[in-house]
């Protein structure tokens, strides 16, 4: 595996879920007014639903964390169900009962909602912690490769893979184009959880862990000590998949 990276093993989504949580939650209490950047997709649901159980149960409090929108869709209605915003007003800040929050604006013009966008995480002193998904192609956010460590906030345009991906969430098709955090905002995060599940992100998956860094696969740029690869068996093939006592080798905020 890639020096630098620190892979976490789970049997299940299921596993995944509970991990993620507990090591979000002890992010937050090590610092309650965290700023959290939140991909959609499928993958992270269930760690949204759980964290949203602790929210609930009234073990876990986030009241006090920021939550940034990793991308959207460019070109919507404001009332287009399709919005990743609104799946992350239904995901995440509603159940998790979030009060602060930066989105990519709605105004007309792009390069200026991708300016405000960066000026507000950095008024915020930078993102502490990513939540992110792995695309089919190996993309963060809709970073599509290729895109290197340099690229910045932007729009961007959606590759055959992620228009493939992006549609089976919606039944129909989505905007060829999108506002994404950079490469930059995301490789700058003081720690990242790439959340990966399911057999069809085995080959991609292996790319990220064998690296070698690539504008290519652009999750293959994440590495550091605050990086954690969180995988499923179905994900990582039988072999990989050992208990995941036997992978833990840091401490319990998951920043090893
Ligand atoms: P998924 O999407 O979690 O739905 O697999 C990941 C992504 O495309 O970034």
């Amino acid at each position: 595996m890639r020096p630098g990276l620190t892979l976490r093993a789970v049997p299940d989504p299921q596993a995944l879920a509970m991990l993620a949580a507990d090591l979000i939650a002890a992010q937050v209490r090590a610092k309650p007014e965290l700023t959290m950047l939140v991909a959609t997709g499928s993958t992270p649901m269930p760690t949204y639903a759980e964290l949203g159980n602790r929210v609930q149960a009234g073990t876990l409090d986030l009241s006090r964390v920021t939550v940034v929108g990793l991308d959207e869709y460019l070109g919507l209605e404001p009332d287009d169900p399709r919005s990743l915003w609104d799946w992350t007003l239904r995901s995440v800040i509603g159940p998790l009962r979030i009060r602060r929050s930066v989105r990519f604006g709605a105004s007309g013009d792009p390069g200026r909602a991708c300016a405000e966008y960066d000026a507000q995480i950095a008024a915020l002193g930078g993102i502490d912690l990513a939540i992110l998904g792995l695309g089919p192609n190996g993309h963060l956010g809709f970073n599509e490769p290729p895109s290197a460590a340099d690229a910045p906030t932007r729009v961007a345009d959606l590759t055959p893979e992620s228009l493939v991906s992006n549609r089976a969430y919606w039944g129909q098709d989505v905007p060829r184009r999108a506002l994404t955090a950079g490469m930059t905002v995301i490789l700058a995060a003081r720690c990242a959880l790439l959340l990966v599940s399911g057999e069809h992100k085995r080959g991609i998956l292996h790319r990220v862990l064998e690296g070698p860094p690539t504008p290519e696969v652009p999750a293959s740029l994440l590495g550091g000590p605050g990086v954690s690869v969180l995988a499923d068996r179905a994900a990582l093939g039988p072999e990989d998949a050992q208990p995941v006592s036997a992978r833990l080798d840091s401490g319990p905020d998951g920043a090893s």
